[in-house]
């Protein structure tokens, strides 16, 4: 028995350090089209520089992982342990958030260096008796908490290579058009009914799941129907060309305020130019795709669009209990698209994974029963628990292995520089 605990203990262990080397590397990779001065940028206070992304979530590993393993444990540098904090206070101040794109020092070649550094360590803890199964579960929330930051490296270079006139791309050699000739002539729009009844919705399972997916518990939803697929371009441009944006009885008050004050006409990556729209992609400035679903869109644009077209978004539960027996498939940033891509026309529910994370009208809160856990790593998720909107199914930016149809994200609602959408619902 013993040998064979044993064995297994190790083989968790090489689970462990195989996962920490891939995901460590698919950040290097994301790198590798960007020069320092790109990863230097940050074009808006809730972006933050492609430099300090790659450090903070290396500080995340030395503060969570290896500081608890190693008594006395030395870090790399004091100043990174402020300068990389996002926003723990339980394990010290933070540098402001808003100004992480005023500093050139840690240079990148620095920061990359920390990297290896940490790197280097993180094998010597996972060679070492020292990688307890607690130690290991830090680990696994290091490695989710970095495909989060790479989707974020992504999203907040798009949104600084967007401030470019010249509107560069973050790789010129993308195939946004690879699944065109796929596509079902018509699109039609099916609707994918659902009955009234008691549903189970949270995480269950052996494998990682974040704190706000818990615990799981019933929900009681009335007769609905989803949308077989997500809103496209096409069905967008129309609510913008009906005056969707002049037309205030669509929208929220707190929308329509932020749609005059920052006087939106269309999602943030539309560019008319010449009567013709294009869409601002990491493949650079292309022509606006009918058939792709529409993306970059808020809360506040999710909820007027679905208002005008005669429908509303999903609550969070239907969401998810649609979800059940479906598989893990979709267009992810493993297919390296990097852009949503056209549905491929097939009957039932589509797309409910990859491509857009779509906005749901639940309010982001605790599931009955949750309590953040009191240490530092409580401040994960449950802190964030007001003013923000839950979004499901991950995005062409998700790592694969990150997505559950548990997985609750969550931004406020007037954010709109994520690869964001619009899978419409109805009560039936
Ligand atoms: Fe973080």
């Amino acid at each position: 028995m013993a040998v064979h605990a044993g064995a297994a203990a190790e083989d968790a262990k090489g689970a462990t350090s195989g996962r920490y080397r891939a995901v460590r590397a698919f950040t290097e990779k994301l790198l590798e089209p960007l020069s320092p001065e790109d990863c230097m940028v940050q074009s808006m206070p809730d972006a933050s520089p492609v430099r300090w992304h790659i450090a903070h979530t290396t500080w995340f590993f030395e503060t969570f992982v290896l500081a608890g393993a190693i008594p006395s444990y030395e870090p790399f540098d004091p100043a990174y342990l402020y300068l990389f904090n996002s926003y723990y206070n339980r394990v010290g101040d933070q540098f402001p958030r808003p100004q992480r794109g005023t500093q050139s020092r840690p240079s990148l070649a620095e920061v990359r260096a920390y990297r290896r550094e940490v790197d280097a360590r993180m094998e010597q803890l996972f060679a070492s008796a020292r990688l307890t199964p607690e130690l290991a579960s830090i680990v696994e929330i290091g490695l989710n908490h970095e495909q989060q930051h790479q989707e974020l490296v992504l999203t907040d270079i798009r949104h600084a290579l967007a401030q470019n006139p010249t509107w560069p791309a973050y790789q010129t050699d993308l195939d946004a058009s690879s699944r065109h000739q796929e596509v079902n002539e018509s699109n039609e729009l099916d609707w994918i009914a659902f009955d009234e009844g008691v549903y189970e919705v949270g995480f269950v399972g052996d494998g990682f799941s974040f704190d706000n997916e818990s615990p799981r518990h019933r929900v009681f939803l009335e007769p609905f129907a989803l949308a077989g697929r997500l809103a496209t371009n096409a069905e967008y441009l129309n609510f913008v060309e009906d005056g969707g944006y002049r037309r205030p009885e669509l929208w929220l008050s707190e929308a329509w305020a932020t749609v005059q004050e920052q006087g939106w006409s269309a999602p943030l990556y539309w560019v008319r130019n010449g009567g013709q729209w294009r869409e601002f992609t990491l493949g650079g400035l292309v022509r606006l795709e009918p058939r792709r679903p529409v993306s970059s869109i808020s809360y506040f644009e999710a909820d007027a669009f679905a208002r005008w077209a005669g429908a509303r978004l999903p609550t969070e539960f239907e969401w998810e209990s649609a979800c059940q027996g479906l598989s893990i498939e979709g267009n992810f940033v493993e297919s390296d698209a990097l852009h949503p891509q056209p549905n491929p026309g097939a009957k039932g529910l589509e797309q409910m994974f990859g491509d857009v994370w779509e906005w749901t009208s639940s309010s982001y809160g605790p599931y009955p029963g949750f309590r953040a856990s009191d240490d530092a790593l409580g401040e994960y998720n449950g802190k964030f628990m007001c003013n923000q909107y839950v979004l499901r199914g991950g995005s062409c930016a998700t790592s694969e292995s990150h997505i559950r149809a548990t997985y609750r994200n969550f931004f406020p609602a007037s954010a709109r520089w994520q690869f964001s959408g619009v899978r419409m619902a109805r009560t039936i």
